[in-house]
């Protein structure tokens, strides 16, 4: 399938590029410059691919790299759950093109995960307008196709070490956009709970003991829930605690 081939649901606009400092950088111009929802930016690489929390995404050709213009209004906390929206319609993309046996599951808040291993990280950032309300939401995703990054704090792996060597980028891209604008529309009509549910269904570790880093401190405890907002339910030695920003790692020893 080439690009110009691509099939894309109404309302969504392609711009490929074959290399960019971030998709994420150049989403975000684009939104300010008035482009509509639905415009999506692709590159074969980047050159200065950001994840989560100012981390670097290391970004060689072969793996995918995506940013989408969302424009859902409302407020910051609800245009935050579009980080699951997005993890689900990547994650059944990714049972499309690799197969239902795929061992695939959402880590929180936003990754997507095969076995216990990070396949994909999704980055939401977004601007808000006059009163608060959101002016649009960049979702941004990288996902490991052909190869993972070394020495990363989170164990990594990519679809061509699962045994699905000839995913082209592309490919995975228009299997995303199609079940992302499934999800989007569910959630626009239903709200949180229908996504909640959906992501609850796979979520690796949940009733495990795990760690939560938040900035400098780390909690432990049991992973108990996601909540009705996505926040982290976590029982920290009896306490119930609720976390709304942090990373999941293992249990330490
Ligand atoms: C994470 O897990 O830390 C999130 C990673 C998000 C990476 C993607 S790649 C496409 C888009 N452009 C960026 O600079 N970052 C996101």
């Amino acid at each position: 399938m080439t690009v110009a081939e691509l099939p894309l649901p109404e309302g969504y606009r392609l711009v490929a590029l074959e290399r960019v400092g971030s998709t994420n950088d150049e989403a975000k111009t684009l939104a300010r410059g008035g482009a509509a929802a639905g415009t999506l930016v692709w590159a074969k690489e980047q050159t200065a691919g950001r994840g989560r929390r100012g981390r670097l995404w290391l970004s060689p050709p072969g793996n995918l790299y995506l940013s989408l213009i969302v424009r859902p209004g409302g407020a910051p906390a609800e245009a935050a759950q579009l980080g699951f929206v997005a993890a689900l319609g990547l994650g059944e993309a990714l049972l499309e093109v690799a197969g239902p046996a795929l061992p695939l599951a959402y880590k929180w808040p936003n990754d997507v995960l095969v076995g216990s291993r990070k396949l994909a990280g999704i980055l939401l950032e977004s601007e808000t307008g006059g009163r608060g309300a959101v002016d649009f939401v960049i979702i941004g995703i990288g996902v490991n196709l052909a190869s993972k990054p070394e020495n990363v704090e989170f164990p990594a792996t990519s679809l061509a070490l699962e045994g699905f060597a000839d995913i082209a980028p592309v490919v995975l891209l228009r299997a995303f956009v199609q079940h992302f604008d499934v999800w989007a529309a569910r959630w626009r009509q239903d709200g949180f709970a229908p996504v909640r549910s959906a992501w609850l269904g796979r979520a690796g570790g949940l009733g495990d003991d795990i760690r939560v880093r938040l900035g400098r401190a780390t909690l432990c405890g049991r992973f108990l829930d996601l909540d009705a907002d996505g926040a982290l339910v976590l029982d920290a030695a009896g306490a119930r605690r609720r976390i709304a920003a942090g990373d999941v790692f293992p249990p330490l020893g």
